[in-house]
């Protein structure tokens, strides 16, 4: 067999720490599909002292994450800290212009720096995989690259941010008002205690513009997502929505229209929807991510996971 492929984990939160517990679980599994083992060698993250639930003192610990990927020992980093500035893009860029490959789950960074960092990877010939942006454990990036490549998209939707979800399938089956369908997810662990990000759509604007981007073949531009959040979805809506034979999601949707001037134009917008009832996604509840493509041959492809946001 090859020789292992070395990888550096800079982020041991909900995913960091999914990923050790992954990588050690299914390492002969992994090493049989890949042809080699992949062997964790570094980690970092913000407080060393801090309780973990899984045993990281078989890894080298690094108080710097951005020098992760200068070792020589590394030939991948896979960063999973999250934000758009600061430690993130930063060690992004260093693993990039040491010639290494960089897997991120942050879409933030992606949206935000995404046509940067794949400008740097291409001059640099390395890879910059970012799967786990979208929709979490959903394949979605390769579903659509790679599985459905011969076809032309006409349409990319879908739920993609879980806590809205969680919020409004709950605020529909108990008749609940937001604000306190909110505090019982931020007790659940499905919110954050600073819930802006995902309740005003600006995740799943993150999400929907590198979707779009894929889908598309355009370059990432999450700054042109007209976004709209839930914040001002009432119990009584939910209700109204459902005698009429709908229910509300926050859907992101990219496509392209020539707006009757015959040229065509790449839309995106993140707004809270009337899902009629025999709709997929209307049968999308809790903490759920899905993603709908419309392919001129392939027709309507669903990809749905149980995400946590
Ligand atoms: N959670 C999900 O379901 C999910 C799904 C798909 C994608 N993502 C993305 O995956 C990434 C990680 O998410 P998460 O939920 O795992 O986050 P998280 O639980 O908050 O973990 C973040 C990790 O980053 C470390 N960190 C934060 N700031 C740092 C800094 N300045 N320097 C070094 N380390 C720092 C933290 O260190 P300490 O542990 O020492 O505090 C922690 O280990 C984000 O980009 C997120 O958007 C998350």
């Amino acid at each position: 067999m090859a020789e292992p492929l070395r990888i550096a984990l800079a982020g041991l939160g909900t995913v960091g720490a999914g990923v050790i517990r992954l990588v050690e679980a299914n390492a002969a599994l992994i090493a049989r599909r890949a042809g080699r083992p992949i062997e964790i060698v570094a980690i970092s993250a913000r407080d060393r002292s801090k309780r973990r639930s899984v045993d990281i003192t078989p890894y080298t610990w690094e108080d710097d994450m951005v020098i992760l990927g200068e070792r020589a020992d590394v030939d991948v980093v896979v960063e999973l800290v999250g934000g758009s500035d600061g430690s993130a893009p930063a060690c992004a860029r260093t693993t990039i212009e040491a010639g290494k490959a960089l897997v991120t789950a942050n879409k933030a960074m992606i949206a935000h720096h995404g046509l940067e960092l794949a400008s740097k990877a291409e001059a640099a010939k390395v890879p910059l995989k970012f799967e786990a942006a979208v929709a979490g454990g959903i394949p979605v990036i390769k579903g659509l690259r790679e599985g459905a490549a011969a076809n032309e998209f006409e349409r990319v939707y879908g739920i993609l941010n879980g806590t809205c979800n969680y919020i409004l399938s709950t605020m529909e089956d108990t008749g609940r008002d937001f604000a306190d369908v909110l505090s019982e997810a931020q007790a659940k662990g499905y919110a954050e205690a600073d819930p802006a990000f995902d309740i005003e759509g600006t995740d799943a604007a993150h999400k929907l513009s590198i979707l779009a981007a894929i889908a598309f073949g355009t370059a990432v531009d999450f700054r042109s997502v007209e976004t709209t959040g839930i914040t001002r979805i009432l119990a009584a809506d939910i209700a109204q929505a459902r005698t009429l034979g709908y229910v509300i999601r926050l859907i992101g949707m990219a496509e392209t229209d020539t707006n009757g001037d015959g040229v065509e134009r790449l839309f995106q917008r993140v707004q809270p929807h009337l899902v009629p009832f025999d709709h997929p996604l209307a049968h999308v509840d809790g903490a759920t991510n899905a993603v709908v493509a419309e392919g001129n041959f392939s027709g309507r492809l669903l990809f749905q996971w149980r995400g946590r946001r």
